[in-house]
């Protein structure tokens, strides 16, 4: 996939965010980004707290590493974002693929709830879910592997 034009600081093409209150989303999305990266792909890593969510649809792929915190709760800066994508908003995303690996621990009740919760409201809003939602506890890695795999497996090869 080439890289889409920047169009006003929103990337066009593939773009990797995360949500984070401790670092392991983020650490994971530059993880993705390098093995995308080494297929071909030129994907940006961007916080969801610095992504304005009105303009989610001019994207083509997003993929989103999400963790759950508080009481099902997003990380505390990326509750706006969350909360527009799950607004009463139209069905306006039909152009958008996405897919969400989803953090947590199952020692909460409310086991990867925030990321539960954005996978369901991108489908809500006509999203393109690439692959299934993958839900992690605290030992992610296998999952996040699990999860890239079929991720990559749906992205065409750039030529
Ligand atoms: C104070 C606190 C609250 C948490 N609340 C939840 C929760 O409600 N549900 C859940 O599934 N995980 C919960 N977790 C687990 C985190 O989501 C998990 O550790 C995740 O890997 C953190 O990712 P991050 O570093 O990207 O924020 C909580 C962790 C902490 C420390």
């Amino acid at each position: 996939m080439r890289p889409g034009p920047l169009n006003g600081g929103v990337p066009a093409g593939l773009v990797i965010l995360y949500a984070t209150a401790s670092g392991n989303a983020e650490q994971l999305a530059h993880a993705a980004a390098d093995e995308l990266a080494a297929d071909g792909h030129a994907p940006e890593v961007r916080n969801v707290a610095d992504f304005p969510p009105g303009r989610l649809h001019e994207c083509s792929v997003a993929l989103f590493i999400v963790s759950t915190w508080g009481e099902g709760a997003p990380p505390p800066d990326a509750g706006a974002f969350c909360a527009a994508v799950g607004g009463h908003a139209p069905r306006d995303l039909g152009s958008l693929h996405y897919a969400v690996l989803a953090l947590g621990s199952s020692a909460y009740a409310d086991f990867c709830a925030a990321g539960r919760r954005l996978d369901a409201d991108l489908a809500r809003r006509g999203a393109r879910r690439l692959v299934p939602r993958v839900d992690c506890d605290t030992k992610f890695k296998a999952g996040f592997a699990r999860w890239l795999a079929a991720v990559r497996q749906t992205l065409p090869i750039p030529s």
